[in-house]
């Protein structure tokens, strides 16, 4: 019978059966993905498992702060933080081409965990038990779309991961390889995963720094982070959350336009409120968000964000836009 708690104990047996007395790496994200295949791994083996999060200032307000204290209380998880954020900053100064912006952010990523990751490999304390895996939080539909769906998907597959050089290559575990979406938040409940981790919706690897269409600064970042968050806060209280896939918030700061505030006039930026309905992300509709939550969401961020003198509504559906902005 197909229940969490079913699914867990024999996920979790397998895990052990693979891994042995061998340690094991994860790159935690702060998806839901990686979160819930780090939990599981953790209940099967302990500190065997050392968990690398990459913090590249790029999350959303409190979302850092969710991985490093929240999903280490619950889970027991043995965290390695890395606070890149300075590095990333400074490669992204002066980028405003989003292409451009996506090739540094992942190549500053692979760099910053490779070294995380030699760090680990090479702690002395646990020598004789070499680091010789690597969870991946890959699920069914993923392994279906790189051809490897066929029924017998297994639990570990021995091919190196790609980005990664010859000194670093691990065995990977897919503990959630069998599982659609939807399983895996249950399987997340049942690890004790907080549920902000568990239920949030898609957020793209590059972060906000692919939501600011003009330069990534520490300043654009401060402004992007205190509007998303009214948003988001705002959709939640309305109860939008399962309605909305997402809702990317986006900051024009190339963009000025004149305003009026009190006595004076203002030249601010604007932002761009992006929720959209979906299925898969292929397609999308821009959600008829109710007016009086708009007006709720326009009024808040325009009296509190400092900056930002006017909000937008994007109403284009997928195709022609795309989700994000950039
Ligand atoms: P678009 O903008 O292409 O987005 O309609 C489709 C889905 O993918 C996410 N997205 C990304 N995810 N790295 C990611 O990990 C990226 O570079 C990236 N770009 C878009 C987006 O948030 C949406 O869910």
């Amino acid at each position: 019978e197909w229940t969490p708690h079913n699914v867990v104990e024999s996920l979790v047996e397998q895990v052990k059966e693979t891994v042995g007395d061998k340690r094991v790496l994860c790159a935690l994200s702060g998806g839901v993905d990686s979160s819930v295949a780090a939990a599981l791994v953790q209940r099967a083996v302990g500190d065997q498992l050392t968990c690398v999060f990459v913090d590249h200032g790029l999350l959303r307000a409190g979302e850092a702060e969710q991985v490093e204290q929240d999903f280490v209380e619950a889970t027991g998880v043995d965290l390695v933080v890395v606070d890149a954020k300075e590095q990333f900053l400074g490669a992204l100064a002066g980028v405003t081409d989003p292409e451009e912006k996506r090739k540094i952010i992942g190549r500053e990523f692979i760099r910053v965990f490779e070294q995380a990751a030699r760090d680990v490999v090479g702690s002395g304390a646990r020598e004789g038990h070499p680091v010789e895996f690597l969870v991946q939080g890959t699920l069914y539909p993923d392994v279906v779309e790189s051809g490897g769906g066929t029924g017998t998907a297994n639990i570990k597959s021995h091919h190196n991961v790609g980005g990664l050089p010859d000194d670093l290559q691990f065995k990977l575990v897919e503990p959630l390889r069998l599982l659609f979406k939807d399983e895996v938040r249950q399987v997340g409940l049942e690890l004790g995963v907080p549920e902000e981790i568990v239920w949030r919706q898609p957020f793209p690897g590059p972060g906000l720094g692919i939501r600011i269409v003009g330069e990534v600064t520490a300043e654009n970042l401060e402004i992007l982070r205190a509007a998303d968050q009214i948003a988001r806060r705002e959709l939640s209280a309305a109860g939008l959350d399962r309605e909305i896939w997402q809702c990317p918030v986006v900051l024009l700061a190339d963009v000025r336009s004149v305003g009026v505030q009190g006595d004076g006039r203002t030249y601010g930026h604007p932002v761009v409120l992006r929720p959209v309905s979906s299925e898969d992300a292929m397609t999308a509709d821009w959600t008829r968000v109710p007016y009086d939550v708009l007006a709720k969401i326009s009024t808040r961020i325009t009296n509190e964000v400092p900056d930002v003198n006017r909000v937008v509504l994007d109403v284009t559906s997928k195709p022609p836009g795309t989700i994000e902005w950039e």
